[in-house]
């Protein structure tokens, strides 16, 4: 058993805190990883407000990169010492998705099977299965995923959620190919990796909206050549006039709400596709014409995890920033400590960053 510091929400709203926490050593199929840096996802923020389950106390944490300390009995798909980014999707192999070659939507994807939990016993519920706010975490091995160490764990683990969300939104969901137009709602950690991705596959136009000015700046820099404040006008018109009328063929909505949802709806051109990357809280609704969703023709699809396959896609984007093809470096906007957790959420609420990253 391991004895660490980590990052609680022990009750609906209330600020998060600093716990002891008791990690057990890593049993059959599991991997005890020493944590170098997890960023300060939106998600964490969602699960310390109750919107994601009622299950408290939350462990949270989960954009993580770290080091293997030790490995459980069968593991071999990595070693101590291996430089790995954390994946909260590890495919089982056997459920009916899996089974039909489509391990990314994995229906059964595993965590570690021992609880962690508070010095008294309480088993804690980590954050997409992960827990990472803390010197150690345990995960299920498939979840370890070994990449080129050469990569700064700030930016490396940013794979390990929110960054991979937007790039997977944009190339794996959204499919978007040479020459297409896209926009994306929402300009924080998630959007603008979208904007990376869509760069990254030759996107032609990229339009960024938000109601934060700082964001679109940010937004240019990733690659949005046009950039739409929403606040006092209407994007979808903005939309359609940067693309001769037409609409985009691509739209990522990374806000998780209703409004934005609908601005994504109407703002693709005929037979576009609207990518919902944005995790929404449970009350929200929306309420479009039927013979709108109809008539416009083109798909509307939900992106988890930017719909990618950590072992095949993690490498593969570590090795592109390595090569100075993606600036992962440039979502880390600023480095803080564990007991800095709580004062992010705020600064991430104000939009005064992209991450903040905690670096152990
Ligand atoms: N689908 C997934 O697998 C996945 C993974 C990680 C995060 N997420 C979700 O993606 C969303 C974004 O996460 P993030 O970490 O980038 O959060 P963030 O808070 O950094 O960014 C949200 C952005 O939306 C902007 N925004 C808010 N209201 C807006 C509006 N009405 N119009 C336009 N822009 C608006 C904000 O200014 C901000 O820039 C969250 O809902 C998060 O839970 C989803
Ligand atoms: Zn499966
Ligand atoms: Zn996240």
């Amino acid at each position: 058993m391991n004895e660490v510091k980590g990052i609680i929400s022990k009750s609906k709203g209330e600020p998060v805190t600093v716990e002891k926490v008791l990690i057990p050593d890593p049993g059959p199929g599991e991997v005890l990883v020493e944590v170098k840096a997890c960023g300060v996802c939106h998600t964490d923020l969602h699960y310390r407000e109750g919107a994601i389950s009622n299950d408290f106390p939350f462990f949270l944490g989960h954009e993580a990169a770290g080091v293997v300390f030790s490995t459980g009995l069968g593991v071999e798909n990595v070693v101590p010492g291996d430089f790995v980014i954390l994946a909260w999707r590890s495919p089982c192999g056997t459920c009916r998705s899996c089974s039909r070659g489509r391990p990314w939507y994995c229906f059964e994807s595993r965590n570690a099977t021992q609880k962690m939990t508070l010095a008294d016993g309480t088993p804690l519920s980590p954050a997409l299965g992960i827990g990472a706010f803390a010197e150690l975490t345990l995960v299920d091995a498939g979840q370890a995923i070994k990449v080129n160490s050469d990569a700064d764990p700030a930016a490396a683990g940013l794979i390990g959620c929110g960054i991979m969300a937007g790039l997977g939104a944009a190339i794996n969901t959204g499919n978007i190919s040479r020459g297409d137009s896209v926009a994306v709602i929402g300009c924080g950690g998630v959007g603008n990796a979208a904007i990376a991705g869509a760069k990254l596959a030759g996107a032609h136009t990229i339009i960024a909206v938000d109601i934060d000015d700082r964001k679109l700046k940010w937004a240019r820099d990733f690659g949005a050549t046009h950039t739409v404040n929403s606040i006092g006008q209407d994007p979808v018109d903005e939309i359609r006039k940067l693309t001769n009328g037409n609409g985009v063929d691509v739209a990522i909505e990374a806000v998780g709400n209703p409004l934005t949802y609908e601005q994504a709806f109407y703002c693709r051109d005929l037979a576009g596709i609207v990518v919902l990357v944005g995790v929404p809280s449970p009350d929200m609704k929306i309420e479009l014409p039927l013979l709108d969703v109809f008539g416009r023709g083109g798909s509307l699809k939900s992106s988890w995890y930017g719909d990618c396959l950590p072992t095949r896609d993690f490498p593969v984007y570590i090795d592109l920033y390595l090569q100075g093809k993606l600036p992962l470096e440039k979502f880390v906007s600023e480095t803080i400590s564990l007991h800095e957790v709580e004062e992010s959420f705020q600064k991430m609420q104000r939009g005064e960053v992209l991450r903040s990253v905690v670096v152990l």
